[in-house]
C-alpha cells in the first residue's frame, strides 16, 4: 500500500527566480468582475507593468484603474484601439465570452501575447479560428483555467497517467449548484448575445477540463446532448425576461480510445449535487467528490477503488493544500511563457476540443438527435 501512496505524493510548483529587469506590458481588455483578479496577480510579479486598460462602456475602464490603484493608465474605448495604439506585449481579454474571440484573434495578429479568460469562446468555428491565430503568429495564447494548477487536479492526471487503472473506458463528470445562476455585477454571465452559452460553458468548461486534462485530451467523436432553461426562464426568477441561455446541460460523448464521456452541469437544480466525477478503468477506478459550488475544486479526498493481490481495497489520496493561488500560478506561468518564449501552460490546441464538445452538446440539443463532432484543419 505504501508503495501506491508512494507514487503520489505532493508535487508543488517551484516557483522560478523572476528577473525583474525585463518587463512585460500588459494591457487589460474587459474591466469587469474578473479583471480584478487578473489585475491583483499582476501586481503580484515584479516583472510585469500594466499599462492599458479597455472597456466598451464608457467610463468604465478608467473607474477600474482607479478603484484597483492602477496609475497613469492608458484607457480605450474597445480592444481594438487599445491593441492599435498601446505599447503592450501582452493582453489579458476578460470580456465576456460573445467577445473572446474577436478580441483574442485581433491580439494575436497584431503580435501581442493573449491570456484568454475561460470558456474560450462561445462556438467551435470561433475555436477553430482562434486556434489558426495563434498557430500564424508567434504571440503565445493561454486559456484561463486555473485549476489546472490546483494540486489535486494535477494529482488526478498523475493517477490516470500512471496506468494504476487500468484502460479508461467511462468518465462520469459535472456537478452544479442547487442555485447559482450567476449575476454578479449585471446580466452579462446569461444574456445570449453577451454570453453565448450558459452553465454549459460557464463551469461546464471546467468539468470537462479536469478529466480531459487527466486522462491526455482524446479527440471528441460524437454527442448526444441536451440543455434546458426552466430555472432562468420561470417568472420568478429576478432576470427571467433577459435569460438568454442554458440553466442546466447534459451530454454523452464518445471520445477516441473507445471511451464514453457522462457530463451534466447545472447552474440551478432540485438537488444537491448531479454526482461526483468517477473516472473508470479496467484495474482501478478514481472517485472525485463533488462540491456544492462546482468551480473546479474537490469536495473531499479522490479514492481510488482497485485489488491487491485478490482483495477490493480503497486507497484514499489525502486532499492537497495549495502552496500557492491557483489563480497567481496562472498569471505567472504565462507571463513566463511570454518571457521564455515557451509553450503555452494551457495551450488552445488541448480547449479546442473542450469547446467541440460543449459546441456539439448545444448543436445536438437543437437539433435533437446524436451528431459527428468535425473538427476542421488548423
Ligand atoms: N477564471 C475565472 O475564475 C473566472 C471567473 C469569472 C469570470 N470568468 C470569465 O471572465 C469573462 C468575463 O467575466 P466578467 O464576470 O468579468 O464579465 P463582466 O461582464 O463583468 O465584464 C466583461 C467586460 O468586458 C467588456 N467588453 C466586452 N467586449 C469588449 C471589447 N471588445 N473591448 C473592450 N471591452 C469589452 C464589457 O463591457 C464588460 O465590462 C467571462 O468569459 C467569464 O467566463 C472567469
Amino acid at each position: 500500500m505504501a508503495g501506491i501512496l508512494d507514487r503520489f505524493k505532493e508535487d508543488q510548483t517551484v516557483a522560478k527566480e523572476v528577473d525583474a529587469s525585463r518587463k512585460v506590458k500588459v494591457g487589460i481588455i474587459g474591466t469587469g468582475w474578473i479583471a480584478e483578479a487578473h489585475v491583483n496577480a499582476y501586481k503580484k510579479c515584479p516583472d510585469v507593468q500594466i499599462v492599458a486598460a479597455a472597456d466598451l462602456i464608457p467610463g468604465k475602464a478608467e473607474a477600474f484603474c482607479k478603484a484597483n490603484g492602477l496609475e497613469n493608465i492608458e484607457l480605450y474605448p474597445s480592444h481594438k484601439e487599445l491593441i492599435d495604439n498601446a505599447d503592450v506585449d501582452a493582453v489579458s481579454v476578460c470580456t465576456y465570452n460573445a467577445t473572446h474571440a474577436e478580441c483574442t484573434i485581433y491580439a494575436l495578429d497584431h503580435g501581442k501575447s493573449v491570456l484568454l479568460e475561460k470558456p474560450m469562446c462561445v462556438t467551435l468555428e470561433e475555436a477553430v479560428e482562434i486556434c489558426r491565430a495563434e498557430k500564424r503568429n508567434n504571440g503565445v495564447l493561454s486559456i484561463g483555467f486555473q485549476p489546472r494548477f490546483d494540486e489535486n487536479m494535477k494529482m488526478l492526471k498523475k493517477i490516470c497517467q500512471s496506468g494504476e487503472l487500468g484502460k479508461i473506458y467511462y468518465i462520469q463528470t459535472g456537478g452544479g449548484r442547487r442555485r447559482g445562476i450567476p449575476t454578479p455585477y449585471g446580466t452579462s454571465f446569461i444574456q445570449k448575445d453577451t454570453a453565448g452559452i450558459g452553465a454549459l460553458g460557464d463551469i461546464g468548461c471546467y468539468s470537462l477540463d479536469m478529466v480531459l486534462n487527466s486522462i491526455g485530451y482524446p479527440k471528441p467523436l460524437t454527442v448526444t446532448g441536451y440543455k434546458s432553461d426552466y430555472f432562468g426562464k420561470d417568472p420568478s426568477y429576478e432576470h427571467h425576461d433577459v435569460f438568454g441561455v442554458d440553466d442546466f446541460a447534459a451530454g454523452f460523448i464518445r471520445l477516441e480510445g473507445d471511451i464514453i464521456l457522462d457530463f451534466r452541469i447545472a447552474w440551478a437544480m432540485n438537488l444537491d449535487t448531479p454526482g461526483d466525477t468517477i473516472i473508470m478503468g479496467t484495474k482501478g477506478s478514481v472517485r472525485v467528490p463533488s462540491t456544492e459550488c462546482w468551480n473546479g475544486s474537490i469536495g473531499g479526498p479522490l479514492v481510488i477503488y482497485h485489488e491487491i493481490a485478490g482483495n477490493q481495497v480503497e486507497t484514499i489520496i489525502e486532499e492537497k493544500h495549495n502552496d500557492k493561488d491557483c489563480f497567481d500560478i496562472k498569471i505567472r506561468s504565462f507571463i513566463d511563457a511570454v518571457k521564455d518564449g515557451g509553450e503555452a501552460p494551457v495551450p488552445c490546441s488541448q480547449i479546442l476540443y473542450n469547446q467541440a464538445i460543449i459546441d456539439g452538446i448545444s448543436r445536438s440539443a437543437e437539433l435533437g438527435r446524436e451528431i459527428a463532432i468535425e473538427i476542421p484543419e488548423i
